[in-house]
């Protein structure tokens, strides 16, 4: 007798290694010509029983409908705001992602970005690049110091604990805002209103949820000390991009640093223009030895679920 094979769709190309270990077990189609629109999301995925899928997939009630035959969802991310879980447990579909193994790549990038905002190192990349540099002077291009400051970190997951422990080596001390209003020895806890007019660097680590969206908005900006800096390697909808370029052009806070975007790729055009705006895309996670660890988990947790077992990281 034969036994066919689950069939799984998988939304991007993923390194050979990792498919060949799918394949063993699955019937396999790879969409690997960049974005999967939604409409042909929808049309390839009736038949399939698992589906691996990335943050740009919009995994919503219609393509629940549709999939009919599915059984696990495995994102390759941390974040999970494109995929309606309501949907998926109606269905009794397991949905996973990949947390843990993107903690340090992702607190690495965030340090990266505060340090090249404060410290205007792409600035003066693209000073040097276009040939304005007239030479060393003792008042040229001024950064400002981070030890003795204080980090307020909004969100206080994995990513943000890993962000506030990296603060030691630089001096800084630490502010937290998170929901559960937990304790922690890396810092001080603290209301977001009061993180907020204390802290002279703000970076956000919180998942995008209805509450989250637009948390850093015209009011909440005003709030901020002036001179701070603001850093987003989170999700876009967290920052009202308006709302920035306003308080950055007025002169509100000193300067931001931003890895996600409200509409990406698109980027606001008052963003554009603005020299002390540090501009990165989406690349959290973007190291060879964390992308590769996390399409293995998600490719293992396909097939786990595929083969009757618990996933590893269900949400
Ligand atoms: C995540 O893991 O959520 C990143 O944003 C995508 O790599």
């Amino acid at each position: 007798m034969i036994v066919s094979k689950p069939q799984v769709l998988v939304t991007r190309r993923i390194p050979s290694a990792t498919l060949a270990t799918l394949e063993q077990a699955c019937d396999v189609e790879v969409y690997d010509q960049g974005d999967l629109p939604h409409n042909e999301l929808i049309a390839r995925v009736p038949g399939r029983q698992g589906l691996l899928s990335v943050v740009t997939d919009t995994i919503d009630r219609a393509v629940f409908d549709a999939g009919r035959d599915l059984k696990v969802v495995a994102t390759i991310a941390v974040g999970y705001n494109n995929i309606d879980l309501t949907s998926a447990r109606e269905r009794g579909v397991v949905v996973t992602n990949t947390p843990d193994v993107l903690t340090e790549a992702a607190a690495d990038l965030t340090w990266s970005l505060i340090l090249a905002m404060t410290r205007r190192i792409v600035e003066g990349d693209r000073l040097v690049r276009r040939g304005g540099w007239r030479g060393f002077a003792l008042d040229f291009m001024l950064g400002t110091d981070l030890r003795g400051k204080q980090l307020g970190v909004v969100g206080f997951g994995r990513i943000g604990k890993a962000v506030a422990e990296r603060a030691q080596a630089f001096g800084m001390r630490v502010a937290y805002s998170s929901r559960s209003q937990q304790s922690s020895s890396l810092g001080e806890s603290m209301s977001l209103d009061r993180l907020l007019s204390t802290s002279h660097v703000v970076s956000l680590h919180c998942p995008l949820t209805p509450e989250t969206t637009h948390l850093i908005n015209q009011r909440t900006l005003a709030r901020m000390r002036r001179g701070a800096y603001l850093v987003n390697a989170s999700r876009g909808p967290v920052v009202d991009e308006a709302a920035l370029v306003w308080a950055l052009e007025g002169g509100l806070i000193a300067g931001a640093a931003l890895d996600v975007y409200e509409r990406e790729p698109a980027i606001h055009q008052g963003l554009l223009s603005l020299e002390n705006v540090v501009l990165s895309p989406h690349l959290g996670s973007s190291t060879i030895e964390t992308r590769t660890t996390m399409i293995q988990l998600a490719a293992q947790n396909i097939v786990a679920v595929l083969s009757g077992q618990p996933a590893l990281t269900p949400i």
